[in-house]
């Protein structure tokens, strides 16, 4: 199975929006990438704007996760988390990332350029695409309670 990926991020994030995004290109597990932006490191669109975008994307089938990068990972998250059926974390760390996806079958992870190494970023995404939310698993009752809070 491939996963079709949308990254973006704002001003602070485009560095490693763009080295991820070239990684994510590269890589088989990887069906296609689309980049809602910023494409210009002037470009000072706001981190929710291109959060939401991004987010809504993935609401509306068109992509089965997103990579969102500002400075710290938790705008991002906090304005990705305001789109309908949407779970988005900042995760820094190995065990945390991949919970993100198998306690809380999260379908966007968020990182900080100012936070993390860029090399640790790269592998922290390699693994995120390894992993697979298990519906039959025992966590799958939990992520219902949180998607039961969300109001029509
Ligand atoms: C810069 O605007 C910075 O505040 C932003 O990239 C992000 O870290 C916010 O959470």
């Amino acid at each position: 199975m491939t996963l079709r990926i949308v990254v973006g991020g704002d001003n602070a994030g485009f560095n490693y929006k763009e080295a991820l995004r070239k990684d994510l290109e590269a890589d088989e597990r990887v069906e296609v990438v689309a980049d809602v932006g910023v494409q210009d490191p002037q470009d000072q669109t706001y981190y929710p704007n291109v959060a939401v975008a991004a987010a809504e994307k993935v609401a509306r089938g068109e992509a089965d996760r997103a990579l969102l990068i500002c400075g710290t990972g938790l705008g991002v998250a906090i304005a990705a988390n305001k789109v309908k059926g949407i779970r988005a974390v900042t995760a820094h760390d190995s065990y945390s990332v991949q919970r993100s996806v198998l306690s809380n079958n999260a379908q966007v992870l968020c990182m900080g350029e100012r936070v993390v190494g860029l090399e640790l970023a790269r592998v922290l995404v390699k693994e995120w695409l390894g992993v697979q939310f298990d519906p039959q698993s025992s966590s799958a009752a939990k992520v219902d309670a949180i998607c039961a809070y969300e109001s029509d």
